[in-house]
């Protein structure tokens, strides 16, 4: 948890970048320290957008994840949660220079069933943001977005998830717990994840790749609403 995060308070979050002031170098950072281009090309072929999805994506920071869901399947509907102005800002102007629509709406994971009351999600996507939450959120999240989600309806995430070897211990500590501190991302690096997925509800909750990076082992994950 940073400093400027206040847990599971109303209203504070960590910020994409861990601090506000480096948002705006957030994506060059992460392009460079985390092999954004195989994790987020891995991430979209799970997803696997069809004309007939309605994909949220929670935490949706500058929106380059949603900027790939477009031009991969442009009649799919998006939507981008997000509780940082700024981050919407940005992930704003990023989707109109890409000629791409999606609605993007302020909020907190956790509010995900209400914001999207009506809507009808197909598939809840979400990318490096269960890492820099607190518990609290993580759980209250994954229960929000299994509320918004129909039967059958999937959640893809991609996030540091078990760093298994000491090479990879040693490089998160080093860089993501450095910037988001110890307390919200550890339970990430013992492998958390599926756990909380399980017991939000998911079924056939699965961790489908682990891709090693300069800052920690980044997994992907998969789980459907039964
Ligand atoms: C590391 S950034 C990841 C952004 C984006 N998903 C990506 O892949 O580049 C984490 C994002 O999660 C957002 N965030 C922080 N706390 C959140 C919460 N409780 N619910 C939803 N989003 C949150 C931050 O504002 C930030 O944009």
């Amino acid at each position: 948890m940073t400093t400027n995060n206040l847990g599971p308070k109303a209203g504070s979050f960590t910020p994409a970048a861990g601090v506000h002031w480096l948002t705006p170098w957030y994506d060059l950072g992460l392009a460079v320290l985390t092999r954004e281009r195989r994790w987020r090309d891995e991430l979209v072929a799970q997803i696997a957008p069809s004309s007939s999805d309605v994909i949220v994506d929670l935490g949706c920071g500058t929106g380059s994840l949603l900027v790939r869901l477009a031009a991969t399947e442009p009649r799919a509907e998006l939507i981008g949660i997000d509780p940082d102005p700024a981050v919407l800002d940005r992930a704003r102007r990023k989707i109109s220079r890409a000629g791409a629509a999606v609605q993007f709406i302020p909020g907190f994971g956790r509010e995900a069933a209400r914001l999207l009351q009506g809507r009808s999600p197909t598939k809840i996507v979400s990318s490096l943001v269960f890492h820099q939450v607190p518990m609290a959120e993580k759980s209250a999240a994954l229960g929000a977005a299994y509320s918004a989600l129909g039967p059958g309806g999937t959640l893809h995430i991609a996030d540091y998830g078990l760093q298994r070897t000491e090479l990879m211990r040693s490089l998160f500590r080093a860089t993501v717990q450095n910037l988001d501190g110890v307390e919200d991302t550890q339970p990430q690096a013992d492998g958390i994840l599926p756990e909380l997925m399980r017991s939000a509800g998911f079924v056939d909750v699965a961790e489908t790749r682990v891709i090693p990076t300069p800052t920690g082992s980044i997994s992907l994950f998969r789980g459907v609403r039964g």
